[in-house]
């Protein structure tokens, strides 16, 4: 369904995502994790072509059921977004408009894409999709105002909304990093059960690897604008073989009280790129080698593969 290939994009000349490329088919969840500033953001806009006025995109194609979304008219693009492919937002709240009740939002989504759809249509359509969602009231919802309501509501209410054309593709940017664990918790099911019930496919940036373990099928890690390592969840979390994953799951904080092991050095610095593997500074495997290409896809499995000639394991 989705396939992108060599995707680059650059701000200011400064390249941002390096040759990215990935496919999804219909149904399948796929996360996106790596520090702060590495390009995720960035990346999933360019998937919905919705880069900033500042941004390039530099090469690469998204072929979205076989469409090439470079190629396509702003108008033939709108006519995608907000039907077949949707985004979500981080903070659900701030996203949406304030003077917008729920319902509003819904009507506006729909009548969209839908023309001639009723209100009436439209507002049952919407309450049984917050049904699905698990709102006890969704009569009361429909009437409330986003400060209305809680972070974890806004963002069970922007995922329905996601949800009300049915769209194949949700691109989703941290859809639950503002909530608590339990809230969060919530979410994850509800998006489980929608893409179990109508086979959406979804690309989910997220810092938070409990949310890639219990929601994705499919993980990448990415590091300075490249996937460094890519996978089924079970490959990549308990297989990790990229200095970077196995990094970066050593860091993640456990309930044991231990301290958490920091992956030494800083993030590169995107204006001033040296040549070969941008982890190479920060890498105990780095050899002199390493420092001269970038590293090619060494693969361990039909789906499973690494940026590394030399990764191992943990
Ligand atoms: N509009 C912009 N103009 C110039 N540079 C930008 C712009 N947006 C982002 N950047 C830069 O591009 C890089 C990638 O940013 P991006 O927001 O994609 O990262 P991210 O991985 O989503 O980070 P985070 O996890 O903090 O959300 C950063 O170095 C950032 O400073
Ligand atoms: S290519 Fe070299 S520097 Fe890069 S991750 Fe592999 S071992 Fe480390
Ligand atoms: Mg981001």
């Amino acid at each position: 369904m989705l396939e992108i290939q060599q995707l680059q994009v650059s701000y200011g000349g400064t390249p941002i995502v390096k040759d990215v490329s990935l496919c999804l088919a219909p149904g399948q969840i796929a996360g996106l994790v790596g520090e702060s500033g590495c390009g995720k953001s960035t990346f999933l806009r360019a998937v919905m072509m919705l880069l900033d006025d500042t941004a390039h995109l530099d090469g690469g194609s998204i072929l979205f059921e076989g469409q090439d979304l470079t190629t396509l008219s702003q108008k033939q693009l709108r006519s995608l977004r907000g039907h077949e492919i949707v985004m979500v937002f981080q903070n659900a709240a701030l996203a949406s408009d304030p003077m917008k009740r729920v319902r509003h939002q819904f009507y506006e989504t729909m009548s969209c894409h839908q023309s001639g759809v009723s209100k009436k249509d439209c507002y049952a359509h919407a309450e049984s999709l917050l049904e699905t969602l698990h709102f006890p009231d969704p009569k009361r919802v429909m009437k409330s105002y986003p400060f209305e309501l809680s972070g974890g509501m806004n963002q069970r209410v922007a995922l329905a909304v996601a949800m009300a054309n049915h769209p194949k593709l949700i691109l989703a940017d941290e859809p639950t990093s503002a909530l608590d664990v339990t809230v969060q918790a919530q979410v994850v099911k509800r998006m489980r059960e929608l893409r179990d019930q109508f086979g959406t496919a979804m690309l989910v940036v997220t810092h938070n690897m409990g949310v890639v373990a219990q929601l994705c099928d499919f993980v990448g890690v990415m590091y300075a604008g490249r996937i460094v390592e890519w996978g089924t969840v079970s490959e990549v979390l308990g297989s990790p073989r990229h200095p970077y994953t196995c990094a970066l799951i050593r860091a993640i904080p456990d309930m044991s009280g231990a301290d958490p092991v920091g992956i030494p050095g800083a993030p590169p610095d995107f204006l001033c790129p040296e040549p070969g593997c941008d982890f190479a500074p920060r890498c105990s495997r780095a050899r002199a080698e390493c420092r001269k290409e970038v590293p090619s896809r060494c693969g361990f499995s039909n789906t499973h593969w690494v940026l590394c000639p030399y990764a191992e394991g943990m």
